[in-house]
């Protein structure tokens, strides 16, 4: 089967007893022991063992071709507790342009924790290669395309230099989805996906997600921190979880398409100085987005809005401005929903981020490409006005 069947018909699962296309939401908190005073089920206690995960997880693990993977109450969960396996004194490399949570995470508690965190330009595989340390750089955090100007990193060439160095490598895929990229084929380790994101993809779910490509020391310390330290979804945000990447292929599929169109629209907008789209022939990583993303260059983009008389330079209230007057993108933060969402990004990430302050990122949606590009029109007419 292709990944878009196996994500349609959820692996094609159809229930035992009561042949029941959609899977059951189990609520149960514990199993019964045998009369043997064994646990035959192979359950025991939901915080680790529910059934309702096993399906969303089995799904996820076909569409990256990957070999288990594990939810979790976030994606900042999931990405933590790969984080969370490493030892004390381990060095970590860690992209300069990353989602901003994680990073502050990075640098306010990881380094509590022991770890050495260093943060590089990941799009520059010199850099990888010069500050890469063999045998004590334990994880490369990937994530592309990164937060929020959508810096590409070479997954397969990261990895090369990462592995030769004997050093693990994580990608936070939640941008490209298994859509789009399959990091486990181009040599990583392990992936990483808000699940809150396009996975789930209609904003009601808070998940994470990790899929490994082997049964690793890594991930079997991973698999010991999520039973441990619980950060487990509930059942019925597992069962959303499902239903929701039932329609993850069109979903993408729309928003990449319509993401291209309103990418291409506005990078000739007098009141755009820069658009940051991947599938834009100018962008910087382009021609190794085109390598590793198949199908589309995802429903992500940013744009640099000039002054408000239109004259070159940083916009910021111009910006501010333009998202205040926008109806039917939905000016709030988050990404990968049916919704178009628009944000000022630097007033969520605040001091010390990479987000220019005329900065708006886009999360494209699947409504209509002409109202988005319409409604857009007139939010950046009334900020100039
Ligand atoms: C790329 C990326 N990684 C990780 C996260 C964290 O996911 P969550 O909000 O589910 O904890 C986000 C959230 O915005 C994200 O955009």
């Amino acid at each position: 089967m292709k990944p878009a069947s196996i994500a349609a018909q959820a692996l094609g699962w159809v229930d035992g007893e009561t042949r029941a296309i959609a899977p059951p939401i189990h609520t149960s908190t514990t199993f019964i022991r045998d009369p043997d005073n064994q646990y035959r089920s192979g359950r025991v206690y939901a915080r680790d063992d529910n059934p309702t995960f096993d399906q969303a997880e089995a799904v996820l693990t076909a569409l990256e071709g990957g070999h288990a993977s594990l939810l979790f109450d976030s994606g900042m969960a999931a990405a933590t507790a790969v984080f969370q396996a490493l030892a004390p004194g381990d060095h970590v490399l860690a992209p300069k342009v990353m989602y901003w949570s994680l990073r502050n995470w990075l640098m306010n508690f990881a380094t509590h924790w022991g770890l050495r965190v260093e943060f590089i330009d990941m799009t520059d595989p010199d850099e990888v290669r010069r500050t890469v340390q063999q045998g004590k750089t334990k994880l490369v955090w990937i994530e592309t395309p990164a937060n929020p100007l959508w810096a590409i990193t070479d997954i397969a060439r990261t990895c090369e230099i990462a592995h030769a160095a004997d050093a693990r490598v994580a990608v936070d895929s939640t941008v490209a989805t298994p859509v789009l990229t399959r990091p486990l084929e181009l040599g990583a380790d392990i992936v990483m996906h808000a699940a809150t994101k396009y996975l789930n993809g209609h904003s009601d779910v808070i998940a994470g997600a990790l899929t490994t490509g082997a049964d690793s020391a890594i991930w079997l310390r991973i698999k010991a921190i999520r039973a441990q330290l619980g950060g487990v979804l509930g059942p019925f945000e597992a069962w959303l979880l499902t239903r929701g990447m039932r329609t993850l292929f069109p979903r993408v599929r729309v928003a990449c398409a319509s993401a291209q169109v309103i990418a291409e629209h506005f990078a000739q907008h007098p009141m755009i100085q820069e658009v940051l789209y991947p599938g834009l022939p100018s962008f910087a990583g382009h021609a190794i987005a085109a390598k590793q993303m198949h199908g589309g260059f995802g429903g992500m983009l940013s744009i640099r809005v000039r002054r408000a008389n239109g004259a070159p330079g940083a916009g910021e209230h111009a910006a501010i401005a333009t998202a205040a007057n926008v109806e039917l993108w939905k000016r709030a933060t988050s990404l990968g929903g049916v919704e178009s969402l628009i944000e000022h990004r630097a007033s969520v990430e605040g001091v010390g981020t990479p987000a220019p302050v005329d900065l708006l990122r886009l999360s494209v949606g699947i409504e209509d490409t002409d109202d988005l590009i319409a409604d857009l029109e007139h939010a950046l007419a009334c900020a100039r006005s």
